[in-house]
C-alpha cells in the first residue's frame, strides 16, 4: 500500500505536466522549449521553396515540432515571380523580428513564436509549429471554402493586411497564411519583409484598421521597437 502510494507520488509530476495543455503554455515557456528542447527528428516542410525544415523537439515531457529556417541572403537585384526586386533580403532573422513586433502589438496569437537557435552550426529561426492546420489560404481559395464565422475571419484578415503594410512584407503569398481547426488565421514566413522603402506597398490596405490594433499602433514606443 505504502509502496503504491509512493509510486503515485513519484508519477505525479509527470502526470501533471502531461495534463497541462499546450495551449496553456506561457510565451516564456514556449520560448524556453524552442531554445532548449532536444532534437528528435527532422523532415523538409511540404510546401515552400527556401528549404524550411520541420524539426521535432522534446524536453522529456512535451514533444512539439518547430519550423526551422537558416536562410540569410541579401542581393542587390533579385528576380521573383512578381518582377525584379532591388535590395532583396530573405533572412531567418526577420521571422524573429516579425514575431517580436507582432507581440508588441498584441498579435502573438496570430504569429507563432520564433527564436534564434543554432541548427547544424548555423544560426536559424526556430518557430513553433502550428498543429491542427486544416488548410492554408491556397486550399481555401481553390476549394472556395468560407470560414463559418465571417466576421471573425475578416477581422483577422484585416489585421494581417495592416500588419503586412507595417512590416512591408513582400511574401504574403497564400501558402504563408494558415488556418487552424478553429479557423484561427496564422501568419508565417516573414523572411522577405522589412523593406526600407519610404512609400507604402499598398495604401488601400490601410483603408480600414481594427480598433484594438490601431490603439496598439498609436501606443507603440520607438524605444520598444528599437529594443
Ligand atoms: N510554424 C509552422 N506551422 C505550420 N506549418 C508551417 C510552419 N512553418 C511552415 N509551415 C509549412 O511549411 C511551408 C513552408 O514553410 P515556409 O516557412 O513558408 O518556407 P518557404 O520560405 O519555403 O516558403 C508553409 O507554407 C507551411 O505549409
Ligand atoms: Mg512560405
Amino acid at each position: 500500500m505504502i509502496r503504491r502510494f509512493a509510486v503515485i507520488l513519484l508519477l505525479l509530476p509527470a502526470l501533471y505536466s502531461q495534463a497541462v495543455p499546450e495551449t496553456a503554455l506561457t510565451p516564456s515557456q514556449i520560448e524556453e522549449f524552442l531554445l532548449k528542447a532536444k532534437e528528435k527528428g527532422r523532415k523538409g516542410a511540404k510546401k515552400g521553396i527556401t528549404g524550411t525544415s520541420r524539426v521535432t523537439l522534446s524536453d522529456g515531457t512535451l514533444t512539439h515540432d518547430a519550423s526551422v529556417q537558416t536562410i540569410d541572403e541579401k542581393k542587390a537585384k533579385f528576380e521573383t515571380q512578381m518582377g525584379t526586386e532591388f535590395n532583396f533580403q530573405d533572412s531567418f532573422q526577420l521571422n524573429i523580428a516579425a514575431y517580436r513586433l507582432g507581440k508588441l502589438l498584441g498579435l502573438e496569437s496570430m504569429i507563432p513564436m520564433s527564436v534564434q537557435r543554432s541548427f547544424d552550426g548555423k544560426p536559424a529561426s526556430y518557430t513553433w509549429w502550428i498543429d491542427n492546420v486544416q488548410m492554408d489560404e491556397v486550399d481555401r481559395l481553390k476549394k472556395k471554402i468560407e470560414a463559418p464565422d465571417k466576421d471573425k475571419w475578416s477581422r483577422q484578415y484585416l489585421i494581417m493586411k495592416v500588419f503586412d503594410q507595417l512590416i512591408y512584407n513582400m511574401d504574403r503569398n497564400a501558402t504563408n497564411m494558415l488556418y487552424d481547426k478553429d479557423w484561427k488565421l496564422w501568419m508565417i514566413d516573414h523572411g522577405r519583409a522589412f523593406r526600407l522603402h519610404a512609400a507604402l506597398q499598398n495604401k488601400k490596405a490601410l483603408e480600414k484598421c481594427d480598433t484594438q490594433l490601431l490603439a496598439r499602433l498609436k501606443a507603440l514606443k520607438e524605444s520598444d521597437v528599437k529594443e
